[in-house]
Parts: structure tokens; C-alpha cells; sequence
């Protein structure tokens, strides 16, 4: 008996033998670490197949999982786009682009150019000392209590208070941008998705009005006065840099910490040998970026391509997912095993022209948050009673992460 789901049409150039459902769509959540069990369990489908439910949750896609063919859809620009990858601009009826994640070539260069200069290592260097002192500000909080709920208290607020310090915004906006994005990125009611899109614009720009006249030292300012090819940047592409940075940013960040630290805490011996060795942390967060890289983006097919085997057409779309391209057991021996060692090349930071920008500040909160929360408590384990909800489908996330001590 087919399933309602293999009812639907399915286009010609697929062969209906590869039509399965995608685990990690849009709206799936499970109780077990995904890590464990999903994740390793997709390895065992075809190594590429067409999922009724992938896009959206809602509609068809094509998934790959080696990462060898993830990576050649990340570098191939002539056949597949980024346009549309979020849904933010139609879910307000307006049409500007998230940049420059939305931008493909020749116009993406031009947004990239204006972010790169922003986030060198030097520059990331020189928020090294306000960085820590927003994690230790957090710390502070739980330290003296026998626990936390990590995601709350920490790696849901250290980020924000990160992305403030760029934008040049007050630090007591923190609640404010958090409500906005959960509401943003993890509500599944649209409409209210769609308030938080239109009062984060509207915070934004009337700080870009405020910094048109007033200009400061921080990156609405440098994005409000850019020049793109000897133009001034429209309202639009100003808001689209600020909305990429925003939910580029935080959720990502949050997300990586939680599942560093779940890991922490539930592998004593790994949690203690960097107690003793705070210098492994840079080779460690490496290697817990590649077990446990979270994000799920999107591609579409623009011209006829066939990637190893599988004929993909025009309107295709494609999950590029980053957690399977790195527990690819083609490309990893012992995937699933955390090696701290390992020393990996992985696509947690996506690859290609559209690989994140961000990465070097996102390391730095990865380090700086190791590094002061195993200087200031005790080692750490999960609740004995933890019970921990996670959501799938564009970034893997916990909703919450009972820590004691
Ligand atoms: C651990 C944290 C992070 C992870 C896992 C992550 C992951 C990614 C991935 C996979 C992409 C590629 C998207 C694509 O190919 O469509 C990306 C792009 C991007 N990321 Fe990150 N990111 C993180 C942190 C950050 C931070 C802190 C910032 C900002 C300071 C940032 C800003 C961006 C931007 C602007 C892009 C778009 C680049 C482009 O299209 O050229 N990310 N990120």
C-alpha cells in the first residue's frame, strides 16, 4: 500500500524507487540525540533520494548524503542557486533578498566584498576582550547554583549580546532580540513569523535612519553609508545584510554550543582531559563542529546537471545537509566517534562562494564560552532526569539542556 506521501506527482527523471521521506524536515523532532540515531540511520538510505515532505516540510527535494557530492552542489554555482534558501522576504509579501546568502554570481562578490573586511582575523581579534567579558557576564549568573538550563542561561543570550556589540546596539536589547528570534526562526505559526520579521525590520531600519545621520563605529553604520559598483546600497540590500547577520549569527552559535556542551557533559573523561588541557580547545570545538554540524540549507537546480548518477532538471530543489556531509562514513572513519584529534576538514561552515562568512567570530564564542565555563565550574553532567526535545529541519536544536554540578 503506498503511502499518501508516494501518492503525490512525482516528476519523470525520478526513479520512483528512490522516493523516501526525509527524517530531518522541517517540523521533525525526536527525544534521543538525532546524532545517535537519525543521523546515522539516513547514512544507511541510497546515497542520493527525492523526498515528498523535504522542502518546508511540505514539499519535494532532493537529498544527498556523501559528502563528496554535497560539496561539488556547494561549488557549483552554474547549475544551482541560492535565491530563495530562506523564506522571510514572501512571508511579509515583500521581495528583497537575505545577502548575501540569497545572492548568486556576479552580484554575490559585491555583498561578500562588503562583510569580508568586517570579520578578518584581526578584526575578530579585537572583540576578543568584550566577547569574554559577555560570557562571563552570563556565567556570573548560574555560577554559585548547582545548575542550569544551559540553553537559556547561556547559549541562547552570550550570542546576541555578541551580535549587539556589532550592530553598535544596546545591551539591554538582549530579551527583545531573543523573543524576536524564536518567534522568527522556531514558531510554527506563521503569522507570528511574520511579526517578528516586521518589527526586527522596523527596529533595524530606524537605527540605519538614526545612523545615516549619526554615524558610529559599528556595522549598520558601514552598511548604511557602503557603496555597491559606485551606488549607495538601497533600504533593501542594507536590511537584507542585517537580516543574514542576525539569523545567521545566533541560532547557529546557540545550537553549536548546545550540542558541544551536551557532549561535554555526558563524556566525563572528554570533558576532564580539557580541563587539563585548555590548548586542545581550538582542535577539539573542530572536531565537535564536524560531529555535530547542524544546518540544513537549500539550493535549487538551474540548468540540467547530473550529480554522481542522478539527473537533476530546472525547479529542482536540493537540501544541502551539512550534519550528513560530515558523519559521511565514506569520508570519516568512525563517524559517529568524537575524536578530538581528528584534526577534520568539515562543511559545518558550508563551502564555496557562500561558506560562512562568520566563522571566525563563531569559533572565537565556541573558544571563548570552553574556555571560561571549564576555568569557572565544576565538571558538569546532564540532569539525571534530563528529557530534551529536538527539532530537525533547518538547524538541529534543543529546546532546553538541564545541566548540574
Ligand atoms: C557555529 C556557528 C555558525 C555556523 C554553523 C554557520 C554556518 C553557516 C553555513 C553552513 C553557511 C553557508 C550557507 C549557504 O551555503 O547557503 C553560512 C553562511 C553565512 N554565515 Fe554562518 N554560521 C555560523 C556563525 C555565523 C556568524 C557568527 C555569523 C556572523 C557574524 C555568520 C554569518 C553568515 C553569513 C553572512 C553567511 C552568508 C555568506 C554568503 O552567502 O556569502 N555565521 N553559515
Amino acid at each position: 500500500m503506498p503511502s499518501p506521501a508516494l501518492s503525490l506527482d512525482i516528476p519523470s527523471h525520478v526513479p520512483p524507487e528512490l522516493v523516501m521521506p526525509f527524517p530531518l524536515h522541517l517540523g521533525a523532532t525526536t527525544y534521543d540525540n538525532p546524532y545517535d540515531t537519525v543521523i546515522p540511520a539516513i547514512h544507511n538510505m541510497p546515497p542520493a533520494f527525492w523526498a515528498p515532505n523535504a522542502w518546508s516540510g511540505m514539499e519535494p527535494a532532493w537529498v544527498f548524503r556523501r559528502a563528496e557530492d554535497l560539496n561539488t552542489i556547494f561549488l557549483d554555482t552554474e547549475h544551482f542557486s541560492s535565491k530563495d534558501v530562506a523564506p522571510f522576504a514572501a512571508l511579509i509579501g515583500e521581495n528583497w533578498l537575505m545577502l548575501p546568502l540569497e545572492a548568486d554570481p556576479p552580484h554575490h562578490a559585491n555583498y561578500r566584498a562588503l562583510l569580508t573586511p568586517l570579520l578578518t582575523p584581526k578584526r575578530v581579534a579585537m572583540m576578543n576582550d568584550r566577547v569574554r567579558e559577555h560570557a562571563r557576564t552570563y556565567i556570573n549568573r548560574f555560577k554559585d547554583n548547582n545548575g542550569c538550563d544551559f540553553i537559556r542561561e547561556f547559549a541562547a543570550r552570550f550570542p546576541i549580546a555578541v551580535f549587539l556589540e556589532l550592530f553598535g546596539l544596546p545591551i539591554d536589547e538582549v530579551e527583545q532580540f531573543l523573543t524576536w528570534e524564536d518567534d522568527l526562526l522556531h514558531n510554527p505559526d506563521l503569522g507570528v513569523k511574520a511579526d517578528s520579521v516586521r518589527a526586527v525590520k522596523n527596529h533595524l531600519m530606524s537605527v540605519v535612519d538614526e545612523r545615516r545621520k549619526n554615524p558610529r563605529e559599528d556595522l549598520i553604520s558601514l552598511f548604511t553609508h557602503a557603496t555597491i559598483q559606485d551606488r549607495p546600497a538601497t533600504s533593501d540590500e542594507i536590511w537584507g545584510l542585517c537580516l543574514t547577520l542576525y539569523t545567521g549569527g545566533l541560532d547557529t552559535v546557540t545550537n553549536s554550543l548546545g550540542w558541544h556542551f551536551r557532549y561535554l557533559a555526558t563524556h566525563p573523561e572528554q570533558q576532564q582531559l580539557l580541563r587539563n588541557n585548555p590548548a586542545m580547545i581550538p582542535d577539539a570545538v573542530e572536531e565537535l563542529l564536524r560531529a555535530f554540524s547542524i544546518a540544513t540549507i537549500t539550493r535549487t537546480c538551474i540548468k540540467p546537471v547530473t550529480i554522481s548518477g542522478i539527473r537533476l532538471e530546472p525547479g529542482d530543489k536540493v537540501m544541502v545537509s551539512t550534519p550528513l556531509g560530515s558523519t559521511d562514513p565514506e569520508a570519516y572513519d568512525k563517524p559517529n566517534e568524537v575524536q578530538f584529534d581528528r584534526k577534520p576538514r568539515h562543511m559545518a561552515f558550508g563551502s564555496g562562494i557562500h561558506n560562512c562568512v562568520g566563522l571566525r567570530l563563531a569559533r572565537r564564542e565556541l573558544h571563548i564560552a570552553l574556555e571560561e565555563i571549564l576555568a569557572t565550574l565544576p565538571p558538569f553532567r546532564l540532569a539525571p532526569d534530563a528529557r530534551i526535545l529536538s527539532s530537525l529541519g533547518g538547524v538541529i536544536s534543543q529546546k532546553n539542556l538541564p545541566l548540574v554540578w
